[in-house]
């Protein structure tokens, strides 16, 4: 059996700031910006917005509504709303997803924990050699990336340790508005760089020579990923949810906060990348893939003024969105482990962390001693970041608003989403949002899959 009293957030505020806080994170920072400049741009940002809108905000809407009817861990919630059935199984695949992406992004919030504490103490902007051989002698190395993943997974275990309250709730709040405000300074220092608005352009005019079948999956798996959609997070989040809340509005909020800001980390980079090589009159390389955070802009930071205080509070932003979202993978699994399995929130972090922490030594050593080893043609890192960023989490997200669309029973829906007609919503709108989740989302997932499976 669930405890009875389950923790739930303390205010309105504390929750929103929580999902906008597992939302935004390396998916904005690290992830969008360069899969943005290997996706032709505008394009993809175009791509983007519509899947958001079409796909990911009715399965969100839909997650969200499971959580909080369910009020459990996303394997317990299945049972409660479809009880005796398989559907639990998705619930499962939810928990083992969220573990999965914890193991892999651990390895990054490490390499932030690091280039933070090169930035800090000066040896970052000091480096007068190729960036690239920096970071690849850094993540080459058998051992120093281990500590700072252990270190990094570490303070999430820490956070979690706290509970929903006192650790997720209030941690995010503080740690939402202290990013927002660097943001914008790093912002203000690339956008005001000579040669900057040509990353702007670069960011905004659309390229639609660059968009195949697999900017589609590319698009629709970034947007998954960034918005913690599929997994279970926001369906365990909701599930310490007060039920006066209102999920639609809730849900449009958190995916809006998280766009803008996925928008406003890649103003922060890539003017920044455009005015430097065309001040030393190079290439601009912002495709650079995952060593454009890490290779790129230091070098970038380097170059310009006040690049130290820039490159100083831009890798504290950059930790600061990995914690608060590894919190809530975290809290996916130890929520199920507390549950289901009936240990103490302390017990089942220690297992979480030797769980994750134990495969993110595999995918931190891929960049080194393991480099050789390939699992369906990938390193174990990229394997596991393939896997559920473009397959896991959609077809979590496919069950998810199938089950949301067919198995709920439409009036249980309306009831959910009104919070028992006592939210004004017109009936045009959650018709809409209904049908979006029941027939738009699973078609176009399906069809996306489909479509890459064939190219
Ligand atoms: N949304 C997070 C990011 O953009 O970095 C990553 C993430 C967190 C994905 C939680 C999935 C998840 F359940």
């Amino acid at each position: 059996m669930a405890p009875k009293s389950r923790e739930t957030f303390g205010s309105r505020m504390g929750m929103l700031l929580a999902m906008a806080g597992s939302a935004i994170g390396l998916g904005n920072i690290w992830r969008f910006p360069y899969t943005l400049g290997q996706n032709g741009g505008a394009a993809f940002l175009l791509l983007y917005v519509l899947m958001l809108v079409l796909i990911c905000l009715p399965v969100m809407i839909s997650e969200y509504l499971l959580g909080r009817r369910g009020g459990s861990n996303p394997f317990r919630t299945f049972d409660i709303l479809a009880p005796g059935t398989k559907w639990r199984w998705i619930g499962f695949m939810a928990v083992l997803s969220s573990a999965c992406i914890l193991s892999f992004y651990c390895v990054v919030g490490g390499w932030s924990v690091k280039y933070l504490a090169d930035a800090c103490s000066g040896v970052l902007m000091s480096f007068d050699g190729d960036y690239s051989d920096l970071f690849g002698s850094f993540i080459s190395n058998p051992w120093k990336p281990l500590f700072y993943t252990l270190v990094f997974l570490g303070i999430t275990g820490l956070i979690i340790a706290l509970g929903v309250r006192k650790g997720i709730e209030r941690m995010s709040k503080l740690m939402i508005k202290v990013l927002f405000l660097i943001i914008v300074l790093v912002v203000i220092r690339s956008l005001t760089l000579p040669g900057a608005m040509e990353g702007v352009r670069y960011m905004f005019v659309p390229d639609f020579s660059k968009v195949t079948a697999d900017t589609c999956i590319a698009a629709m798996g970034q947007a998954f990923f960034s918005l913690s959609i599929g997994c279970g997070c926001i369906l365990t989040y909701a599930s310490y949810v007060d039920k006066k809340e209102n999920i639609a509005a809730s849900s449009a909020w958190i995916a809006f906060f998280d766009t803008t800001f996925a928008i406003v980390a890649g103003l922060a980079i890539i003017p920044a990348v455009y005015a430097i090589a065309l001040m030393n009159g190079v290439n601009p390389n912002v495709s650079a893939g995952p060593g454009l955070v890490f290779i790129t802009l230091p070098g970038v930071f380097k170059a310009m003024p006040l690049g130290g205080v820039a490159a100083l509070l831009f890798f504290l932003a950059l930790l600061l969105a990995a914690i608060t979202s590894a919190i809530s993978l975290m809290e996916v699994v130890v929520a199920f482990i507390i549950e289901e399995l009936r240990r103490s929130r302390v017990h089942a972090v220690v297992t979480c962390f030797l769980l994750c922490g134990g495969v993110g030594v595999f995918c931190s050593l891929s960049f080194g001693p393991l480099e050789g080893f390939k699992l369906f043609g990938l390193s174990v890192f990229d394997f596991f970041d393939y896997i559920t960023s473009n397959i896991m989490l959609p077809a979590g997200g496919l069950l998810l608003a199938v089950f949301a669309g067919w198995r709920l029973k439409r009036a249980n829906y309306l009831d959910e989403l009104t919070n028992s007609g006592n939210l004004n919503i017109p009936r045009w709108l959650s018709l809409t949002i209904y049908y979006l989740l029941k027939l738009v989302a699973p078609l176009a997932i399906s069809l996306i899959f489909i479509n890459c499976i064939l190219s």
